[in-house]
């Protein structure tokens, strides 16, 4: 394929709102409830919001100008930056990470459907706390009915891959994003009227630093690189379609606040209702699908249809949110089997898809019937969400940064980041200091006192 065959997002908006579709996901709503839930609350909020402003914005600038300078594929954008070095094992680390991630990411996917499923059959209506945590933890551990729902999330993602890039990706971005904001907003209203709301919102706002040690530092960049979609070449995919007017640090700023307001939202709408209803907040990634029911059923209880209608759209655009999110991590291990491999999209595509498909159902399987076998003391699950997102992702960062700050021309950064010089960008000595020195020392500093180096 020549680069000019290549597609592209239509739009400048359409470029910001794939990227924020992509970062936007089950990261924010269901995974940084979680993490902030075990990591002990606010502090771990503003250790997050750090770790978006000095490593996420900068490695997702370097990401962006990988990827449009190359126009490749991320294993072939290394490739063609640095010819003859083995920085394309860069490239090829994020293939496999967002592979991995797809694989367990999918089950959880996955588990929207089916309480989308039970919204509609009044199956969540009710129901006590105890009732919700029981239908869970049925669930999840049930040998096929997961499967299925993770089968067919794929599938979906499949269906819009094969569509392309601009009408498939952009064009559902630019319809769900909104509508998921709105909808966001309107949960957390109804989240923090509830009775007892105040200690789950002191529990965001009251910062306790006495909690916080190398555990809490890792989570927090962890959950950077997983939630913006970084460290993995994911970001760098999509850039390779954005137009060579697409102002990357503006679209890195607008993606990086939305994606940090919609995990900001969601713990706004998590924490209330789970003091509200006594459920813990640290239980795990068991807390969304818990506590959200039971917000529909304490609120609207008495006026079940609104109960119903409420749920059933929350669930529908969490889906829609994982869907945004899928599309992206399978859009770059296809456009990597299609460019690297010369297979045609629709092959590659189908690759990716029984790939997943099959790691996705151990993962899943792992939850119920295959528990007891576990490795490093983790389900297949657990490790794969603990290894990509705790080592890979900010492995992965770690070298996106020293390949952008001290190996590739300065030239092409400067020429990437102004748009050839039309644009006066003032972060850009910021930027700099920020791939060459802060993102690197931080990212290794943390590693090192998770193993104890510093006593
Ligand atoms: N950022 C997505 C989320 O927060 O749900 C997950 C994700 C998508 C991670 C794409 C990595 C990635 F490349």
């Amino acid at each position: 394929m020549t680069k000019n065959d290549r597609a592209n997002f239509g739009s400048k908006i359409g470029a910001i709102l794939a990227a924020a579709g992509s970062a936007v996901g089950l990261g924010n709503i269901w995974r940084f409830p979680f993490e902030t839930g075990n990591h002990g609350g606010a502090a771990f909020i503003l250790i997050y919001i750090g770790c978006v402003l000095a490593l996420g914005i900068p490695i997702m600038m370097a990401e962006f100008l990988i990827g449009r300078r190359s126009r490749a594929n991320t294993a072939g954008a290394y490739r063609q930056l640095s010819p003859g070095t083995q920085w394309k094992w860069v490239g090829r680390l994020g293939v496999l990470t967002g592979f991995l991630i797809y694989s367990f990411y999918s089950v959880v996917a996955g588990w929207t459907l089916e309480y989308i499923l039970q919204a509609v059959s009044g199956g969540l209506n009710g129901q006590t706390a105890e009732g919700f945590i029981n239908t869970f933890n049925s669930f999840v551990s049930s040998p096929w009915r997961p499967v299925v729902w993770s089968v067919l999330f794929v599938l979906m993602t499949h269906f819009i891959i094969t569509r392309g890039v601009e009408k498939g990706i952009e064009r559902s971005s630019k319809i769900l994003m909104p509508m998921l904001f709105i909808l966001l907003f309107v949960l957390a209203c109804c989240s923090i009227s509830l009775p007892n709301a105040s200690e789950g919102i002191r529990f965001l706002l009251q910062p306790d630093f006495s909690k916080v040690n190398s555990k809490v530092l890792l989570g927090a960049m962890g959950q950077a690189f997983f939630s913006l979609s970084l460290g993995m070449g994911c970001l760098c995919t999509y850039a390779s379609y954005f137009r060579n007017d697409t102002k990357l640090p503006r679209t890195a700023f607008n993606v990086a606040l939305i994606d940090t307001l919609v995990a900001i939202l969601a713990g706004f709408i998590i924490f209330p209702a789970a003091f509200s209803v006594g459920i813990r907040p640290d239980s795990g990634p068991s807390l969304l699908f818990i506590t959200l029911p039971n917000v529909f059923q304490q609120a609207f209880g008495n006026i079940p249809l609104l109960a119903l209608l409420l749920s059933l759209l929350f669930y529908v655009l969490l889906a829609l949110a994982a869907l945004t999110s899928t599309i992206s991590l399978h859009e770059v291990s296809t456009a990597y089997m299609h460019e690297e491999f010369n297979l045609n999209r629709k092959k590659a595509a189908t690759l990716v898809t029984i790939g997943c498909i099959l790691l996705g159902m151990l993962c899943s399987l792992s939850l119920g019937v295959g528990s007891q076998f576990k490795l490093f003391g983790m389900t297949l699950f657990d490790l794969f969400d603990f290894v990509t997102a705790k080592i890979m992702l900010p492995v992965g960062g770690l070298f996106i940064a020293l390949f952008a700050g001290w190996y590739l021309d300065k030239q092409i950064i400067w020429e990437e980041i102004s748009n050839r010089g039309t644009l006066k960008v003032h972060i850009y000595r910021l930027l700099f200091i920020g791939l060459k020195y802060v993102a690197p020392i931080s990212i290794i500093l943390v590693f090192l006192d998770q193993f104890n180096v510093f006593g």
